[in-house]
C-alpha cells in the first residue's frame, strides 16, 4: 500500500516536477508569450477594428481562452500525465487526442526553431546592420537565398549554423529536465524578456512619429464589431496566443504539486499574456509610426505582421532610427527569448509523452525526440525553399491542427466522456476562482461553437482561393497532408499499449491512495 503522498513523490522523482507554483506560472507564461504576441497580435488588432478590437478580444479571452485554459489545467493536474496519458486516464478512447497534440507539437517545433534561428542571426546582424540598405533584398536574397516556391536541397550555410546553435541549446535544456531545464529557462528568460521588451517600447515611444503609429493602432473602428471575421480573428488570436489546444498546458500542469490553486494561476497566466500583447502592440506600432513618417507615407502602408514585420520592417527601422542598433538588439533578442521558451514548451509535450509511454530516461527521451526533429528542421528549412514550406505548414497546422483538435477535445470531454463536472470539482478543491455552471456551459457549448465557426470560415477561405497563391501540390503536401498525418499518426499511436506499471484505468485519485497497478497488483 502506498499513500497518495508517497505515490506523488515517486511520480515526481520519475517524471520530474516544477519546484513550485511560481516556476509553473513563469513556464506557462514563457510558453504563452511567443512570436504570436510580438509579431502577430499588433497587426491583427490594427486590421480588425483597432481600438474597437479590444471588445471581441476580451470577450474571446473570457469566454474561450480562460475557460479552455481551466480545462487543460484541470486535465493535466488531475490526471497527472503528459497529454496522451492524461487523456487515457480520462477515458481510454480519448488517448488519441493526446497523441494528435503530440504530433502537432512535433511539427511546430520543426519550423518554429527556424524562425528563432533567423532571429538569432538578426540579433547579431543588428550590431553592424549587416542587412545594408535594402533589408527585403537581403532577407530573401543574401540571407535565405530563396528561389521560386518549390523544394530544393541547396543548403544555406548561414541559416544552417544558427539552426544548429538553437538545436544544441534545446537539446541541453530538454535533457536537463523539468525543473533544471524547462523551469529554469523560463525563470531566467521571462524576467529578462520583460525588461528588454519594456526598454524597447520606451525607445520606440521616443522616436518621431511614434504617436501617429499609436493613433493608427488604437483609433477605434466600431463598425468592425458587426463583422464576423473580426470576431473570428479575436478567437483565433486568443487560442494561438495562450498556447491552448497544443497539450502544453496539460503537460505543464501535470508537473505541479497536487494542492495548488490552478484557477488563480490560469488568471495570472492569461492576464500576463494579454498584458504582454498590449505592450507589444504599443512598441511595434510606435516603431511603425516612425517608419511611416520617415518614408512620408501613411502608417497603413507600412503596417504588417509576421516575417515581413520582423525581418524587413524592423531592419528598415533600425537603419533609420537614432540608436537603431539598440532597438535592433532589443527587438531580436526579445524574439529569440520569447520564441525559445515557447519552443521548449512544445518539445516538452513530445518528450514527456515519450517518457510516460516508454519509461525511458530523460536524456534518452530527449534524444529520441530532438534528433529527428532537429534533422527535419535543418534538412527541411536551411535550404533555399524553406521559407515557403514554413509558411504553408504554419498556416495549416494552426488551423486544421490546433483549432480542430481543440474543438474535438472539448466535444469529447463534455459530451462523450461527460467529465466536466468532475473536472470542475477538481478545480474548486484548491482554486481561488470559483468555477460554476457557467464554465460548463462555456466549455461544452459556447467555445466549441465559436471555434467551429472560425474553422468553417478558414476552410472556406482556403478552398476558395489557394493560400497565398502557392502551387496546389505544395499546399496539398505541406498543408493538408501534414495536418492529416498528425491526426492519423496520433490515433495510430494510441494503440500502442501502456506498460503494466503505468496506472491508466480507473485513475481518479482525488485524496485516496493509489493502491494498485494496472494489473491489479498492490503497489
Ligand atoms: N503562444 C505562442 C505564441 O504566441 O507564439 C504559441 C506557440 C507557438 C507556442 C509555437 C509554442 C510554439 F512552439
Amino acid at each position: 500500500m502506498t499513500t497518495t503522498a508517497e505515490h506523488d513523490a515517486a511520480a515526481e522523482a520519475r517524471r520530474g516536477a516544477f519546484s513550485g507554483r511560481r516556476v509553473f506560472i513563469l513556464a506557462a507564461i514563457g510558453s504563452a508569450v511567443g512570436l504570436g504576441n510580438i509579431w502577430r497580435f499588433p497587426y491583427v488588432a490594427y486590421d480588425n477594428g483597432g481600438g474597437a478590437f479590444i471588445l471581441p478580444y476580451l470577450v474571446a479571452l473570457l469566454t474561450a481562452g480562460i475557460p479552455f485554459l481551466f480545462l487543460e489545467y484541470a486535465l493535466g493536474h488531475k490526471y497527472r500525465g503528459s497529454s496522451p496519458l492524461s487523456f487515457a486516464r480520462l477515458s481510454r478512447r480519448s488517448e488519441g487526442l493526446g497523441w494528435w497534440q503530440v504530433g502537432i507539437c512535433f511539427m511546430i517545433a520543426v519550423y518554429y526553431a527556424v524562425v528563432v534561428a533567423w532571429a538569432l542571426s538578426y540579433t547579431v546582424f543588428s550590431v553592424t546592420q549587416a542587412w545594408g540598405d535594402d533589408p527585403n533584398a537581403f532577407f530573401f536574397g543574401d540571407f535565405l537565398q530563396a528561389g521560386d516556391p518549390g523544394v530544393t536541397l541547396e543548403f544555406v550555410p548561414g541559416v544552417l549554423l544558427a539552426l544548429v546553435v538553437v538545436w544544441v541549446a534545446l537539446v541541453a535544456v530538454m535533457a536537463l529536465g523539468v525543473s533544471r531545464g524547462v523551469g529554469a529557462t523560463s525563470v531566467v528568460f521571462i524576467p529578462v524578456l520583460i525588461v528588454a521588451f519594456a526598454a524597447l517600447v520606451v525607445q520606440a515611444l521616443r522616436l518621431p512619429g511614434a504617436a501617429s503609429g499609436l493613433d493608427a493602432l488604437f483609433a477605434p473602428n466600431w463598425s468592425a464589431l458587426g463583422d464576423p471575421a473580426v470576431w473570428a480573428a479575436a478567437y483565433g488570436q486568443i487560442f494561438f496566443s495562450l498556447s491552448i489546444g497544443f497539450g502544453i498546458m496539460i503537460t505543464y500542469s501535470s508537473y505541479v504539486h497536487r494542492r495548488t490553486d490552478m484557477t488563480g494561476s490560469a488568471m495570472v497566466v492569461g492576464l500576463s499574456n494579454s498584458g504582454f500583447e498590449l505592450l507589444a502592440g504599443i512598441g511595434v506600432f510606435a516603431a511603425l509610426g516612425f517608419m511611416a513618417q520617415a518614408a512620408g507615407v501613411a502608417v497603413g502602408e507600412v503596417a504588417t505582421s509576421g516575417i515581413g514585420l520582423a525581418f524587413i520592417a524592423f531592419p528598415t527601422i533600425v537603419n533609420e532610427a537614432p540608436a537603431g542598433a539598440v532597438i535592433g538588439l532589443l527587438f531580436f533578442a526579445s524574439l529569440v527569448m520569447a520564441g525559445f521558451t515557447s519552443l521548449v514548451s512544445v518539445l516538452e509535450v513530445v518528450v514527456s509523452a515519450v517518457r510516460d509511454k516508454f519509461e525511458t530516461s530523460r536524456v534518452r527521451a530527449t534524444l529520441l525526440v530532438t534528433i529527428p526533429c532537429a534533422l527535419f528542421s535543418t534538412v527541411g528549412f536551411s535550404t533555399t525553399s524553406g521559407v515557403y514550406v514554413l509558411d504553408i505548414l504554419d498556416h495549416f497546422i494552426n488551423r486544421f491542427g490546433i483549432l480542430l483538435v481543440a474543438v474535438v477535445s472539448m466535444v469529447v470531454v463534455a459530451w462523450v466522456v461527460r467529465a466536466l463536472p468532475r473536472l470542475r470539482d477538481h478545480l474548486n478543491r484548491d482554486g481561488s476562482v470559483p468555477v460554476r455552471g457557467w464554465w460548463i456551459v462555456l466549455v461544452s457549448t459556447v467555445t466549441p461553437l465559436a471555434l467551429a465557426s472560425v474553422l468553417v470560415r478558414e476552410l472556406w477561405a482556403v478552398l476558395e482561393e489557394p493560400y497565398e497563391g502557392y502551387p496546389q501540390w505544395m499546399l496539398l503536401i505541406f498543408g493538408w497532408l501534414a495536418a492529416a498525418l498528425v491526426a492519423v499518426a496520433g490515433f495510430a499511436f494510441a494503440r500502442v499499449p501502456w506498460r503494466p506499471e503505468t496506472r491508466v484505468d480507473g485513475y481518479d485519485d482525488e485524496d485516496d491512495a493509489v493502491t494498485s497497478d494496472a494489473a491489479g497488483r498492490d503497489l
